[in-house]
């Protein structure tokens, strides 16, 4: 009898340690999604800002510094994917002479663009006193130059001589990593805004 009760005991301090703790997690949730989305305004693509930081509520909470460097590690883990299907694409067969042209410079700039934002990343986490506004500045041109080498990705795709499927996917793919950089480099902005 008493062995029971003692259990039940125990179960209900554990159900309601259960129910509170994700109380908890549910009340931060909201403050930190608000934060997501208002931050999120000053991109161009604020749904697909919104879209792809809301899922890291829990570690982002309401710091501006952890939005940006979130940004920037999704956006790098996008490009890195990308650049891995079309490494794929490119041994596919029945593809012509220009479209594996086009495909092998994509593979290049977006390798550069991988760099860019590693090393952008790098910095994130050196940022602090006398050194904010020089590692920033680093920041800001490699995230830029990252975006211009997407560009130039999607550029190569631009013509009508290309496949239709090829080119669909590949294009999805850029325009996608293209945004998630240019919402990244918005939000970088608006951190390094805070500090100037
Ligand atoms: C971003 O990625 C770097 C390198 O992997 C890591 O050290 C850092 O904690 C990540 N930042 C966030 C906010 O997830």
């Amino acid at each position: 009898m008493e062995g029971s009760s003692s259990k039940l005991f125990v179960t209900s301090l554990l159900m309601l340690l259960a129910i509170s703790s994700s109380l908890v997690a549910m009340a931060s949730w909201p403050l930190s999604t608000e934060f997501i989305k208002t931050s999120c305004r000053s991109t161009i693509y604020p749904r697909l800002c919104f879209s792809s930081l809301s899922v890291h509520a829990n570690l982002i909470q309401t710091s501006p510094r952890i939005l940006a460097s979130t940004a920037l590690n999704v956006t790098l883990k996008s490009v890195r994917s990308t650049c891995s299907v079309m490494v794929e694409l490119s041994k596919s067969r029945g593809m012509s002479h220009r479209e594996l042209g086009a495909m092998k410079d994509c593979v290049e700039v977006l390798g550069d663009a991988v760099d860019q934002l590693q090393r952008s990343i790098g910095e994130m986490g050196k940022l602090k006193g006398s050194n904010f506004q020089m590692f920033m500045s680093d920041i800001q041109t490699w995230v830029s130059a990252a975006l211009t080498n997407e560009d130039t990705c999607t550029e190569g795709f631009a013509g009508n001589a290309m496949n239709g499927k090829v080119k669909t996917i590949v294009r999805g793919r850029i325009v996608n990593v293209a945004q998630l950089t240019s919402n990244a480099l918005a939000l970088v902005n608006q951190f390094a805004s805070l500090h100037a």
